[in-house]
């Protein structure tokens, strides 16, 4: 159902209630999400993203509602991924002669994605394009998610359209921040800052003051996934900057599996003796729980506790993904600790602390190894790691 936002611009994207992975199965959209799309009909006419190809249809005749697609004169593309390019083909079809406006990143980047003879019209920051009355704005963005990633901002209306960043995968019903469930709209910003601009905090708190030095008013930011923020639209500016800033909680998380439940009961000792010192965590048994999930309340977290048993030299590979991931999102102020049983090789907790390291988080105590079951003083090892990790959290 298109949606005006102001007079003269339009929400014409998709809501996609069904998806539960996103980036083919990297990351998982328990709420769904939506490809949002903006249309702005000035003396001029142009389009703001579009949406994931399989909906492409959908965008057609939601611009159909509004104007005939053919006279659109300008598409913009603030990001070339293609669950905001996948409806450029059908775009730029119906609308032949449409000047495709991207960054200089993002020229490369379509070309390659999509190899057309399009009329590119490359911007970067301070570039516009008079509409009529109003101004489209550019600010580059990039690894905002991505090198070729841009801001656009229409004056007059005060529309600030910023791809990806303060976006949400969450289908809704209604299209504004004030017409949704505040705890689940937040749950799902934070996920998605944590897992696709985790890396990026520095740049992100950098690009926040450079908009803000800008001055431009902001009555309303509309990202290109999930609910469009009216009501207070800085609140997630400012959250941004906080989330950016990584001061963790002064909490912890435990991951690990467990072949014959070994490693469990040794992740429940670690659980004792962190609660004995009065710090909160949360276990998580990674072949039964949602990987972005657990890196979320890493994000949140000052520690990641984590254990495995020892198989093949290694280990489970349950757990290899979340090692990578850390990895990848380079999660800042943190401390971390290693655990898990073995058998004929001690292998996991070596390998566990050296991945720690190689993500920048300090192993707060050396980790525990315990042979076949954990005994009662393997636990009373593994309660101590605990107590340590809870002292480390508290003396940073
Ligand atoms: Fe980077 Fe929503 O795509």
């Amino acid at each position: 159902m298109v949606t005006e936002l102001k007079q003269g611009v339009y929400w014409v994207g998709v809501v996609d209630w069904g998806l539960r992975h996103f980036h083919g199965h990297e990351l998982s959209t328990h709420r769904g999400s939506s490809y949002n799309a903006y249309l702005i009909v000035d003396e001029k006419v142009a389009l703001v993203d579009t949406v994931w190809g399989p909906f492409q249809d959908e965008l057609i005749e939601n611009i159909r509602q509004v104007v005939d697609p053919a006279r659109i004169d300008f598409v913009i593309a603030n990001h070339s991924e293609v669950d905001h390019s996948g409806g450029l083909p059908a775009v730029m079809r119906h609308a032949p002669e449409a000047t495709l406006v991207v960054s200089k990143r993002g020229r490369e980047s379509i070309e390659g994605h999509y190899h057309q003879p399009w009329n590119f019209k490359p911007v970067g920051t301070g570039d516009t394009i008079s509409l009529g009355a109003n101004d489209l704005v550019f600010v580059e963005a990039p690894m905002l998610h991505w090198p070729d990633s841009m801001f656009t901002y229409l004056t007059g209306k005060n529309i600030l359209m910023p791809n990806d960043a303060f976006g949400q995968h969450y289908a809704t019903a209604f299209r504004f921040n004030d017409q949704v469930d505040r705890h689940e709209l937040y749950e799902e910003a934070l996920k998605y800052f944590a897992n696709i601009l985790g890396p990026f905090c520095d740049l992100v708190a950098k690009k926040i003051d450079e908009v803000l030095a800008l001055n431009l008013p902001v009555d309303i930011i509309a990202p290109s996934h999930g609910v469009i923020w009216r009501d207070d639209p800085l609140q997630i500016v400012k959250t941004y900057q906080q989330w950016a800033a990584q001061v963790p909680e002064q909490s912890a998380v435990i991951l690990y599996d467990t072949m014959w439940n070994g490693t469990r009961r040794m992740a429940e000792a670690v659980g004792a003796g962190l609660a004995a010192e009065g710090v909160p965590h949360k276990q998580f048994h990674m072949a039964l729980s949602d990987r972005n999930d657990v890196l979320t309340e890493i994000f949140k977290a000052k520690a990641v506790v984590i254990g495995s048993p020892t198989l093949n030299q290694g280990v489970l590979p349950t757990i290899s993904p979340i090692l990578t991931d850390l990895k990848g999102l380079a999660f800042q102020n943190k401390i971390g600790a290693a655990f898990g049983s073995y058998g004929w090789n001690a292998k996991s907790v070596g390998i566990i602390e050296q991945h720690l390291a190689d993500c920048g988080i300090p192993v707060a105590a050396p980790g525990v190894a315990a042979k076949w079951q954990p005994r009662p003083d393997d636990l009373a090892a593994c309660e101590r790691l605990g107590r340590a990790v809870a002292q480390a959290i508290r003396q940073a």
